[in-house]
């Protein structure tokens, strides 16, 4: 069936200012990094639909082993029952996870998996009969939509239409060399501190703001000496995204919670992980119901789900994909000294890069956020040109599948360079 503009009009789509909307463009097929759309033009997936995707789309062994599960179970209820899938992910994730880690608690997505990562270490004080309920979060930070991952990321754009309906978070600035005392004097002020969420080294949807290590590992080494515990939003930055399997591998302060989404399925499922240690998992056992953790979804531990997760993490232990991540690595680099040098009618800064994430922004005479104008242009001069970039505002980022090819992430170059060359904004 071939989709008309009117058989669109009853979807609404996410994160999409609805008013002059350009119809969506609708995608039949995905082959490695490419989409193809029913007329048979191809889109080089450049930020991997979303951060989701590393191995390509409908990549043929996970296609496989779903299917192949699919036909055994596709679901089942998971209290009272558990499944092959869920144990084998599980068993997998912790061998991956620091050597602390010991329960896994699976939910639907990324956001699900930062509200149970604060319900579950909130409860956690409750459980052991201390009083601390107050978290602390950084300034530009996202840990996703539903309420409680709302409240504990950056007051914006994202969010203000529920402003009075967000409970009270303390937000700090992530850690420089030249903040670094004033953060730890800051929190040393403040009382009942239960956790700290952060986004370790990259801040995604908060602009792709990159921060160093070394201050985060003092920071944390403080934060843990007040004992308030740690929840490292690992959705985007896990599997390899900054060069290390988890960006927590970067950082000698281990967290004590790690969420866990996106590329977990290899971008081929929803699934959420909210994996803990056994000092948190034990104050949950106790012969009072009322320290029970109440929380599950209908799809908790879906075994599609989990058979994809499983396959995914096959597919990353292979050299070949290993060394991907790599080239690509230092690819990102490479196009940014080139960025710097090249001739470009519209000016560019902040170039950065986060093992295989480059950003930087295209200076306009409009400010530098989400709603700046420049993204819209540069997605259609990119789209109609084979290339699917979807900038924060005027932040460019390129966040591609580990199994891009060097001509698609050239020509991913080439089109930035082409946008900046033509100089339409300035
Ligand atoms: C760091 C981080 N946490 C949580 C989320 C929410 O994930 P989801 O969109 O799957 O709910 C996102 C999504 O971008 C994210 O980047």
């Amino acid at each position: 069936m071939t989709l008309k503009e009117k058989d669109l009009q009853y979807i609404w789509h996410p994160y999409t200012h609805q008013k002059n909307m350009l119809p969506p463009i609708p995608i039949v097929k995905g082959e490695g990094a490419l989409l193809i759309d029913q007329e048979g033009k191809t889109y080089i997936d450049a930020i991997s639909s979303w951060w989701v995707n590393i191995h390509g789309h409908a990549h043929p062994y996970i296609a496989e082993k779903l299917f192949e599960q699919a036909k055994k179970l596709e679901h089942v209820i998971f209290t009272g029952f558990t499944h092959e899938p869920a144990v084998t992910l599980a068993t997998g994730l912790i061998n991956l996870l620091p050597p602390n880690f010991s329960k896994i608690f699976y939910s639907d997505n990324g956001s699900t998996a930062t509200e149970v990562a604060i319900k579950m270490s909130l409860q956690y004080w409750l459980n052991i009969g201390e009083k601390k309920s107050k978290i602390l979060a950084f300034n530009h930070s996202y840990h996703g939509d539903t309420f409680g991952a709302m409240s504990v990321s950056n007051r914006s754009i994202f969010n203000a239409a529920f402003e009075d309906k967000l409970f009270d978070v303390i937000f700090i600035d992530t850690p420089g060399s030249d903040n670094l005392q004033q953060l730890i004097a800051f929190i040393g002020l403040q009382t009942d501190i239960a956790c700290f969420i952060y986004e370790p080294l990259l801040q995604g949807a908060g602009g792709m703001l990159m921060y160093e290590p070394e201050p985060m590992n003092d920071l944390l080494t403080y934060i843990r000496s007040q004992n308030i515990l740690c929840i490292a939003d690992e959705v985007l930055t896990g599997f390899y995204r900054t060069g290390t399997f988890f960006a927590s591998d970067q950082l000698e302060v281990k967290p004590d919670v790690i969420c866990l989404s996106k590329a977990l399925t290899g971008g081929t499922m929803a699934l959420g992980v909210t994996a803990c240690t056994q000092k948190i998992y034990d104050a949950f056992v106790s012969d009072d119901k009322a320290r029970t953790f109440y929380h599950g979804h209908s799809f908790t531990a879906n075994p599609l789900a989990c058979t994809a997760a499983i396959a995914s993490l096959h597919l990353l232990q292979k050299d070949e994909c290993l060394a991907n991540i790599q080239w690509i690595c230092k690819k990102q680099e490479e196009f940014l000294s080139e960025l710097s040098i090249s001739k470009k009618k519209l000016e560019t800064k902040n170039h950065r890069v986060c093992g295989t994430i480059a950003a930087f922004e295209i200076i306009t005479s409009q400010s530098d956020n989400y709603l700046n104008n420049l993204g819209t242009l540069f997605t259609e001069f990119c789209i109609n040109n084979g290339v699917y970039l979807r900038p924060l505002g005027n932040t460019i980022y390129i966040m591609p599948p580990y199994c891009i090819t060097d001509e698609q992430l050239s020509k991913i170059y080439d089109v930035i360079l082409a946008f900046l060359a033509q100089g339409e904004m300035a």
